[in-house]
């Protein structure tokens, strides 16, 4: 079940030289240019359709998506976050499946360019979105979900502390078959003062 009401726009929620914000018309054609130039980058960890009907990212328009994305917020189901370096689009940052009612839950995703990684720039999107999920939105919980495989995005929920919760065989449908994740969470109350003043501190 959805939140059962419409998803206000945050606006800009930034920290230092990183920022995120809802997705716009106007980003359709930079992400689709990321998109492609990312390709290999990429592909190991996209979701994939389990029939085979997946479109090549960055190979069509992303205008129909990025409607598709906005509707999340009408629906109170999900927060399509493109995330800034410097003002630039340099990625995305997918809240999905939020759930009101007695689970007031949420799942994360992301990705950066290539060649912006390893500069902290995801790590602090997701405290900056955490801390707008759990202080504005009022959600309990936030679920990030990651291939044993993906060295890198482990080290970004390291990094926030979470709570590593356990394995899922065959959870998610990606580049091309069945993949294990290991899934982590973060509770309401996990960081007292929020995540972004924590890993500003540190
Ligand atoms: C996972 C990902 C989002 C991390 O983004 P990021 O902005 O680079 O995150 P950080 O800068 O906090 O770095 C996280 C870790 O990436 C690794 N890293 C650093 N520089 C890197 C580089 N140039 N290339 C690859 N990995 C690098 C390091 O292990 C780093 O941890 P450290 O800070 O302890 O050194 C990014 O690597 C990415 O988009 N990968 C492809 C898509 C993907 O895997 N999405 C997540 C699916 S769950």
């Amino acid at each position: 079940m959805p939140l059962g009401r419409e998803i206000d726009d945050p606006g800009l929620i930034s920290a230092g030289r990183v920022a995120v914000r809802i997705i716009r018309w106007g980003d359709a054609e930079p992400l689709r240019q990321l998109l492609s130039e990312n390709r290999d980058w990429l592909q190991r960890w996209e979701a994939t359709h389990p029939a085979g009907r997946s479109v090549v990212p960055g190979s069509v328009s992303m205008r129909p998506l990025v409607r598709v994305l906005r509707k999340q917020l009408r629906a109170g189901s999900g927060m399509p976050f493109v995330v800034l370096y410097d003002g630039q689009v340099v990625g995305q940052l997918s809240v999905s499946e939020i759930s009101g009612g007695a689970l007031q839950s949420s799942q994360l995703g992301y990705w950066v360019s290539q060649h912006v990684a390893g500069r902290g720039i995801t790590t602090a999107a997701v405290a900056l979105v955490m801390d707008h999920l759990f202080g504005v939105l009022g959600l309990h919980r936030v679920e990030i979900c990651i291939r044993p495989e993906n060295g890198p995005s482990l080290r970004v929920v390291e990094k926030l502390g979470l709570r590593h919760e356990g394995r899922r065989e065959s959870y998610i449908h990606i580049d091309g078959a069945w993949r294990d994740h290991e899934c982590f969470v973060a509770l309401r109350g996990d960081a007292n003062a929020g995540y972004t003043a924590r890993l500003l501190e540190a």
